[in-house]
């Protein structure tokens, strides 16, 4: 299989010196941003301001995730403003089909992402229009959360789907990943990891990314 990707969760990292925290995981695939509304989850935390900025902080491509109502508004500014990869939540879509295409026509990939409790079935033919699928294996809102085993049934069949050619997907997972939880996760067919506190939280966050990449690829 393709080398893992690791995406650190700058949600763990010091809002104050952004920059220098990208910096400390230089050797990161992505940089995942958590975009936040106090109203899809209950929790603020950043949005388009803080993403342009970053963008110009560092050359990790940008990974955000938005956490967020009315995507379909919004979704399509973090693509023009030069995010790698752009995913929003089905659960908040309301057309998620022409959000995928106004992210990609933009220039960014697009992702779906489903929370612990939402089925992936009724969203296979949606996700062909799609680049990335974010399954959360904690509730969203907040880093440092257990992980939950249960959602890996999804992964798996996200996983089936892609190796018999029926989507193409980058299948990334988010919420609870360490040392402790990465290999089941890579077991069932995770292709990247986010890891907020088990990045941001290491004295070394450069050599704690290179550790997790090392144990997913076991
Ligand atoms: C939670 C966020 C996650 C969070 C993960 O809603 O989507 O990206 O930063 O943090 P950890 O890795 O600490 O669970
Ligand atoms: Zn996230």
């Amino acid at each position: 299989s393709q080398s893992p990707l690791i995406a650190p969760s700058i949600l763990s990292a010091d809002f104050a010196r952004l920059g220098e925290e990208a910096a400390a995981v230089s050797t990161a695939d992505w940089l995942h941003v958590d975009v936040m509304d106090a109203h899809f989850v209950p929790n603020l935390t950043l949005g388009l301001p803080v993403v342009q900025s970053l963008l110009k902080a560092t050359d990790i491509p940008l990974d955000c995730h938005l956490m967020i109502d009315d995507p379909d508004r919004w979704a399509v500014g973090y693509a023009e403003a030069g995010a790698y990869n752009v995913t929003v939540h089905v659960e908040a879509a309301a057309d998620p089909v022409r959000i995928a295409r106004d992210l990609r026509a933009a220039g960014a990939k697009a992702g779906l992402s489903i929370k612990p409790g939402t089925p992936l079935e009724p969203y296979t033919e949606v996700l062909r229009h799609y680049d990335t699928l974010l399954v959360m294996s904690v509730e969203p809102g907040f880093g440092g959360q257990s992980f939950m085993p249960e959602v890996l049934d999804k992964v798996r069949t996200a996983r089936r789907l892609v190796d018999t050619g029926h989507l193409t997907l980058v299948v990334e997972i988010d919420g609870g990943i360490n040392a402790d939880t990465i290999e089941q996760a890579a077991e069932a067919g995770v292709d990247c990891f986010v890891a907020g506190s088990a990045v941001y939280g290491a004295q070394d966050p450069g050599k704690a990314v290179e550790a997790l990449r090392a144990q997913a690829a076991k």
